[in-house]
């Protein structure tokens, strides 16, 4: 198990993991492609085709990813990073979901009533929060892979 600050970080990483899992299904929820290739139609995956369910708990799962974010950059900057650095596949994690985030939230700003992109603009959101999803997904597979994590001791 990788060495790091936090007491609880079994607690943190398993909940980050749930969380991207979450975020992963619900945000191709949002796609109708669990109905139009039947895996909701599988006993138990039925609200993989509800829009507005997969829809809420994608926000849902925002919150709490910024809820993660912000606790363990406190932890790193007021205690982590006198005894840890962050590895490079972190720094690629962190820029990331970053991209994710920012593209997030304006897919959020873009779905509010009053809020109007240009198309392009809107395709270019669109497109690139998901390409960073992708992109994200891939790189954590090989990290996990290569085993690398995020911390390494000073
Ligand atoms: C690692 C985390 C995340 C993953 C894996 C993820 C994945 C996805 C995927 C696959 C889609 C569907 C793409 C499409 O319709 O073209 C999507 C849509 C969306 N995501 Fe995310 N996302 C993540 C984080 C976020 C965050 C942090 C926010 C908000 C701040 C966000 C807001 C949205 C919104 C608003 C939509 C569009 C929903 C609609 O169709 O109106 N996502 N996400």
């Amino acid at each position: 198990m990788e060495q790091n600050f936090f007491p609880e970080h079994k607690y943190i990483t398993r909940a980050y993991i749930f969380i991207i899992f979450m975020m992963t299904l619900t945000g191709f929820g949002q796609m109708p492609i669990f109905k139009r290739y039947y895996i909701a139609d599988i006993p138990g995956l039925g609200w993989l085709a509800e829009f507005y369910l997969t829809h809420y708990i994608h926000y849902i799962g925002a919150i709490l990813l910024f809820a993660i974010f912000a606790y363990c950059t406190a932890g790193y900057f007021l205690v982590g990073r006198h005894t840890f650095r962050l590895t490079g596949p972190a720094y690629v994690r962190i820029i990331l979901l970053s991209a994710i985030t920012l593209t997030g939230i304006f897919r959020v700003l873009k779905n509010l009533p009053d809020m109007v992109f240009s198309p392009n603009f809107t395709m270019f959101i669109d497109i690139s929060h998901m390409v960073f999803v992708m992109i994200f997904l891939l790189a954590a597979a090989v990290f996990l892979f290569m085993k690398t994590g995020w911390l390494m001791p000073k």
